[in-house]
């Protein structure tokens, strides 16, 4: 028997101590989740991608009666970068959230299914993908590979066939 240790790594800053690019990303982020729609959560978040291309993709939350059927902004943005430039790879992706009911004090973190969604991209880019987490009170994480949000993920080249 032999214990493992994952080692993971994250940048903590305050949005002004970012380039004004990544500043730019937030501030989208931020304006995208206005567009939410979350009546039944009152959680509204936004996700903003850029591509390599200097394209930017925004997402937002897209809530639904029966509850499985939303769908979170990251995947929303994700999946509509995939959709419309299948073969330019992502870059960045930046989330911010706010709440309708209570105040939010820290950083949107991805959910798993999420995390898993931008685990697939960055495998299929070969390319890492950095991650922008902004709270409201303008305290960002920042992680420069998925792997770093999703350790010992599943990936499985076997998997893939074509
Ligand atoms: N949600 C996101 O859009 N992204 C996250 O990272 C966490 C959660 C959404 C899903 C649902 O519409 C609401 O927030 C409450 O969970």
């Amino acid at each position: 028997m032999k214990e493992e240790k994952i080692e993971l790594s994250f940048v903590r800053a305050k949005l002004h101590e970012l380039s004004a690019a990544d500043q730019d990303l937030i501030k989208t982020a931020k304006q995208s989740f206005s567009n939410a729609y979350a009546p039944y959560s009152g959680f509204l978040v936004g996700a903003t991608v850029l591509l390599s291309n200097g394209e930017i993709i925004n997402g937002s939350n897209q809530e639904n009666v029966a509850y499985p059927s939303g769908l979170c902004a990251e995947r929303v943005a994700l999946f509509y970068a995939g959709a419309k430039y299948p073969n330019i790879s992502i870059k960045t992706i930046a989330v911010s959230a706010k709440s309708t009911t209570f105040k939010v004090n820290d950083v949107v973190s991805p959910c798993g299914a999420c995390r898993q969604v931008m685990a697939e991209y960055e495998q299929k880019q070969e390319e890492s993908i950095r991650i922008l987490l902004h709270s409201p009170n303008d305290d960002v994480l920042i992680a420069n590979s998925v792997e770093d949000l999703l350790p010992f993920m599943f990936t499985s080249p076997l998997l893939k066939k074509h």
